[in-house]
């Protein structure tokens, strides 16, 4: 487990300090794919690279199964150091050595025999599927072949943690497929708990099950990716679900035109029960569809749908009243922005 207590990161130099991370607080438990999302310059690299000490935190506490890293001495930080391996969004291989020798190289200085390291070595590409590829050179190989060499070596040394540095944003969207899925794999099959950074929606509610939103240096929203991605309290969430259209569209919309828009989520409780025509119905509210979709994190399917609702005050009074007693989690689209 990773438990991030209070965690203060500043830089200081010749333009003054940034304050980069303010009193974050994380828990990440073994075997979690855990997201970090957040836009660019929010801290997100400063906060993984803290995990590793690839960062000297400011102040506050990082344990790892209850070691606190931030006291570790020189030694004691090279042990840690194999226990979590790191990967990259430009892969970070070593061009002059193979394939073979860049997943050798965190053994080699870990000091194992030629043995051991052959056997580890070939183990790990059988792992990422790279076993004809063993001697090429990272010129060679595409860049998914490339991270799979990065997520070889990182784990070379039986890493137990790894932590992925937007790992799959210089990839193509069927590439970051495969190595998404070797990712969850890696995961399920050796237990590893992963804490993956990105700026890519897809990814999160592709492998992630815990997901924390970092803004300005703080975590302003965290926990079950479903929950986030369907019900986004925050309006960074809101913003990142925005730009790549998984939430309502609205930019275009003369909100002149509307008395009462609604924006509703359809989670699987409330998805099959005909609540707005029942509304309807019940309240002679007028009710006009703007626009709609429906998503998924893993299989497990949300919708939004925003509507205008119309009619006198007591009528749209009455249909709100009724949509809240059916328990429709709804929130109201502020039309004076
Ligand atoms: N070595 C450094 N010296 C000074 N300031 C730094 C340093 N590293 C990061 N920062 C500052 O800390 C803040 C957080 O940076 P960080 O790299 O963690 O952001 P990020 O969320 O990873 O952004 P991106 O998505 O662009 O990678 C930024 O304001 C950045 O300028
Ligand atoms: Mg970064």
């Amino acid at each position: 487990m990773i438990r991030i207590e209070g965690l203060s990161k500043s830089f200081v130099d010749k333009g003054g300090a940034v304050h980069a991370l303010k009193e974050i607080n994380l828990t990440i438990a073994n075997g979690n794919i855990y997201g970090i999302i957040g836009l660019s310059g929010a801290g997100k690299s400063t906060l993984i690279r803290c995990i590793n000490r690839l960062e000297e935190p400011t102040s506050g506490s990082i344990y790892i199964d209850g070691q606190d890293v931030t006291k570790l001495d020189n030694e004691q930080l090279n042990s840690l150091r194999r226990k979590i391996g790191m990967i990259f969004q430009h892969f970070n291989l070593l061009n002059r050595r193979s394939c073979y020798k860049n997943i050798a190289f965190p053994l080699e200085i870990a000091g194992y025999d030629k043995s051991t390291i052959d056997k580890r070595v070939d183990e790990l590409l059988e792992l990422v599927g790279l076993k004809d590829k063993k001697y090429s050179y990272p010129s060679q190989l595409s860049g998914g072949q490339k991270q799979r060499v990065a997520i070889a070596r990182a784990l070379a040394a039986k890493a137990e943690i790894l932590l992925c540095d937007e790992a799959t944003s210089a990839l193509d969207p069927d590439t970051t497929k495969s190595i998404l899925r070797l990712l969850k794999d890696i995961n399920t099959e050796l237990n590893i708990t992963v804490v993956l950074i990105t700026h890519q929606m897809e990814v999160v509610k592709e492998i992630c099950n815990k997901v924390a939103v970092i803004s300005e240096g703080g975590i302003v929203e965290q926990g079950n990716t479903f929950d986030i991605f369907s019900k986004p309290r925050h309006a960074v969430t809101k913003k990142f679900l925005k730009a790549e259209g998984t939430s309502p569209e609205l930019i275009g919309i003369d909100k002149s035109k509307y008395t009462k828009l609604l924006n509703i989520t359809f989670l699987e409780e409330n998805a099959y029960q005909p609540i707005i025509s029942d509304m309807v119905k019940s309240t002679n509210a007028r009710v006009n569809i703007i626009s709609g979709h429906i998503s998924s994190v893993q299989g497990k399917p949300y919708g939004n749908l925003v509507i205008d609702l119309d009619g006198d005050a007591l009528t749209i009074e009455n249909a709100l009243q009724y949509l809240k007693n059916n328990n429709l989690c709804f929130e109201e689209i502020d039309l004076s922005e």
